[in-house]
């Protein structure tokens, strides 16, 4: 076995937890573990491939004894603050936070889609969002067959993308709801039991979210479309976990729907369940847990020469996140 040194931080977060439970699955040749989290998590005890680890406080030192790989997922500032640092002294860091996503030097990565950007880093590699992983992952093999000229995006996006903050709001919500015990609100500004927030990360100036124009952005660096025309609407959901995606999507070419049907079965980590006549079609339950990404309701969109309806789910903490990022520490090695 190499002795490849890896470092996970943020791991007592809900993206960090997920990615040691990846890493225990995935097996890979990894020597030795640190996991960081904030000065409040310091020295917690987290049992990780039948050991037990003691997380440590991020510092700025704490790259300096030498780390191959580092996997970040403690949110933007922490990686705009740490990761330079880290990628200094040598650490290949896959960032799955916003901060430098759209950096021209930085690769923008789902293994599927893009696996050659991965050598072009330098020593900085961004996961891109979660609600975009899965999307791209059934543009890719569409755009090069039929060359997409346009795509919708409405999303319906679950709380375990909020953090456990997030996470929390809905379960004191739904106690509120059965005992009207009386809660605050850590995450969202209004309940989002019962309630669906057409809100995700802050409002800009064009009237967009960020989360909106991340979607846009990013599908237009990954798919290396600069101009693609593309709009979204991205919904916050009751839904512990999951995100469910609709994307109507406009081509310059003419498509035949069982080819279409078959060019996304041929595509790796897609699954489609598309069944109608007994009720089959992806649900976030049965994304949940699993990295592949369910494609359903596949239907010609009639309002354009040639267009198609898709309904897109994946699990957001897995594929839209730590898989992801497990995926491309799988490449680099
Ligand atoms: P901590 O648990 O100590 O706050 P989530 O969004 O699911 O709550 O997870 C966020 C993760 O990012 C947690 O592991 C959290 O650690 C970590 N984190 C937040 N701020 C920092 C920081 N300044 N340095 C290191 N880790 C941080």
């Amino acid at each position: 076995m190499k002795n490849y040194k890896l470092a996970i931080v943020g791991a007592t977060g809900v993206v960090g937890q997920m990615v040691l439970k990846v890493l225990e699955e995935k097996k890979l040749p990894i020597s030795e573990y640190v996991l960081f989290a904030s000065s409040k998590s310091a020295g917690k005890k987290v049992s990780f491939m039948n050991k037990e680890y003691e997380v440590q406080e991020l510092k700025e030192d704490s790259f300096d004894s030498h780390i191959d790989f580092a996997i970040f997922s403690a949110g933007g500032d922490t990686a705009k603050k740490y990761a330079p640092i880290a990628a200094e002294k040598g650490t290949i860091v896959i960032d799955n936070s916003n901060a430098f996503r759209m950096d021209k030097d930085v690769p923008l990565v789902v293994p599927e889609v893009n696996p050659e950007e991965i050598k072009k880093h330098h020593n900085i590699i961004s996961n891109p969002n979660c609600s975009t992983i899965q999307a791209v992952a059934c543009l890719k093999p569409l755009d090069d067959k039929y060359n997409i000229k346009r795509i919708v995006y409405s999303t319906y996006q679950a709380v375990s993308g909020a953090g456990s903050k997030g996470i929390h709001d809905l379960e004191n919500g739904i106690i509120n709801y059965l005992t009207k015990e009386n809660y605050k609100l850590e995450k969202f500004n209004y309940p989002i039991f019962n309630n669906c927030i057409p809100h995700i990360d802050v409002f800009l100036e064009n009237g967009y979210t960020k989360e909106e124009q991340k979607m846009i952005n990013e599908t237009r660096k990954i798919l290396k479309k600069p101009d693609l025309k593309i709009t979204a609407t991205t919904v916050r959901v009751p839904v512990f976990n999951s995100h469910s995606e609709s994307i109507n999507i406009e081509f310059e070419k003419s498509f035949d729907l069982n080819e279409l049907k078959q060019t996304l079965k041929d595509s790796p980590s897609l699954k489609i369940i598309d069944d109608i006549s007994n009720n089959k079609y992806p649900l976030a339950t049965s994304a949940t847990g699993h990295d592949d990404v369910l494609i359903g309701r596949i239907r010609r969109d009639y309002s354009v020469i040639s267009g198609v309806n898709l309904w897109v789910v994946a699990d957001n903490i897995r594929k839209g996140a730590a898989s992801n990022a497990v995926q491309i520490l799988e490449h680099l090695i």
